[in-house]
């Protein structure tokens, strides 16, 4: 079996370089890379296209053909030039999929592959220009839907203009229509993603989010050879160098690990934290924020929309006086993220993530894995991730909620750290993922699915009539 993955945003190299760095970096491209990778092991031959970047500030990015390691020629990472050479946000790729596709079809020639699967709007949109030219059936997987965007950013008819011209929702909103409807199966990492995205008035009349017959439900996993509670040699040297910012506190900690982003609400724990003197008095603050050794000092370094989310937070931590209990860590890779989450597991810690909404939520079956309590947002994927008790939920909107969570986690740390590790290892690693992903492509090889007429694309006039009935 032949297998291409479309991902036109962010890019993948064998190194991971930078991953989370960027939104476009963030969580779609470990999903899309640690699927292809079992499937490589499994035998099946996969290329994942992406764009090709040469750019000197995103280095590495510009070979056409590059490889993971571990796999050989099974897996292609395959860069196709498109939009020019440097850097573009996703937002901007719009106009050159069409130009991604091509590069696609010159790849292949006549030597096309088996099957194909989406990723994102984007990728969506692409592989539907690709079936139109070559019949190849695809899933599609939308990792985050425009409509839920444009609701969690309070897009009314005032804004629209502006928002529009930013990131393009109208264009984003046709495409997942347009993937929606020709998709042999749309996959969703949970059963809630699936009612209540896919359920939105903007997808009324491309998907039905009650016919079974056209979504699996997939769940993403984790890199259990990376995220596990197993001390690893190379844990030593990290541990260390965290022993000694730890200095002469050994007690648990809060850990907060999410990209700087005011969707991840870390704002919500530290006010949770330095609103309780019990929590404060009980735990340490430790604030991951890869690239800063030293915010108080250098924030300045950081891109203007991440000093918004950091900014107010060390504000609220200085105005609480509670700055010498708060320790940041520039953690820089998979490896050392996952080395820290066991030395912070050791001391009864809790990893805590209060999205106001999560889609799935990768990060706290991570943390989970290698042992770590876990307390997370009860908006979305984590509360049917964790519906069996194996960890706490809260409400992202009241500091109360998340502050009673993290108490209630810290005083039970090790019994949910064994419950929360064996929940995730039961269910949720990428081989499963994998494997449900090739039974899918499989079931769809095998039948015949008559393509359905295109709707127009109107999603314009759709957001247009949805924001005006809003009102
Ligand atoms: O990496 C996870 C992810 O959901 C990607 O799919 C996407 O790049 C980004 O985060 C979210 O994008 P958006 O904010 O445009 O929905």
């Amino acid at each position: 079996m032949r297998v291409a993955f479309l991902n036109p945003q962010g890019n993948f190299d064998p190194a991971d370089s930078f991953l989370t760095e960027h939104p476009d970096f963030g969580g779609q491209l470990v999903y899309v890379k640690e699927v292809s990778l079992a499937l490589a092991r499994m035998g099946v031959q996969v290329d994942i296209f992406t764009r090709q970047i040469d750019d000197p500030d995103w280095p590495g990015l510009a070979s056409p053909i590059d490889a993971y390691n571990q796999c050989g020629d099974s897996l292609r990472i395959v860069r196709i030039p498109f939009g020019g050479t440097r850097f573009l946000e996703k937002e901007k790729l719009w106009p050159h999929l069409p130009s991604f596709v091509d590069g696609i079809r010159k790849f292949y020639g006549a030597d096309v592959p088996d099957y194909l699967t989406a990723h994102y709007a984007d990728g969506g949109y692409s592989a539907a220009l690709l079936q139109h030219a070559t019949g190849l059936g695809f899933t599609f997987t939308g990792h985050s839907l425009g409509a839920q965007k444009l609701d969690k950013l309070g897009m009314t008819e005032t804004n629209f203009p502006e928002w529009e011209k930013r990131f393009h929702f109208a264009q984003r909103i046709d495409a997942e229509r347009l993937a929606m409807q020709r998709a042999d199966t749309i996959i969703t990492s949970t059963g809630q993603e699936r009612r209540e995205q896919y359920g939105h008035t903007l997808y009324q009349g491309a998907v039905d989010p009650g016919d079974d017959g056209r979504f699996r439900v997939i769940a993403p996993g984790v890199n259990s050879t990376i995220f596990t509670d197993l001390l690893h040699d190379e844990d030593k040297a990290s541990h260390d160098i965290l022993e000694t910012r730890c200095g002469d506190y050994d007690g648990p900690f809060v850990i907060v690990s999410s990209r700087l982003d005011a969707k991840k609400n870390i704002g919500g724990v530290v006010e949770a934290w330095t609103g309780s003197a019990e929590l404060n008095r009980t735990a340490y603050l430790a604030l991951f924020v890869r690239g800063l050794d030293d915010p108080f000092n250098e924030l300045g370094r950081l891109p203007a929309a991440e000093q918004e989310v950091l900014r107010p937070i060390l504000e609220r931590i200085d105005a609480a006086g509670l700055r010498d209990r708060v320790r940041f860590f520039n953690i820089q890779s998979q490896r050392d993220l996952a080395a820290a989450y066991r030395f912070f597991a050791r001391r009864g810690s809790v990893f805590a993530l209060t999205s106001f909404y999560e889609p799935f939520g990768l990060a706290p079956i991570e943390a989970a894995a290698c042992g770590l309590a876990v307390v997370a947002t009860r908006n979305g994927g984590p509360s049917e991730i964790f519906d069996d008790g194996s960890a706490v939920l809260v409400d992202p909107e009241d500091a109360t909620s998340i502050a009673a969570g993290l108490a209630d986690a810290l005083a039970r740390a090790d019994d949910l750290g064994i419950r929360g590790k064996h929940r995730v290892l039961s269910r949720y690693t990428w081989d499963q993922t994998a494997r449900e992903y090739l039974l899918t492509m499989e079931d769809n090889l095998a039948r015949e699915r008559p393509l359905l007429p295109v709707a127009p694309l109107d999603a314009e006039d759709r957001i247009r009539a949805y924001l005006n009935a809003r009102n």
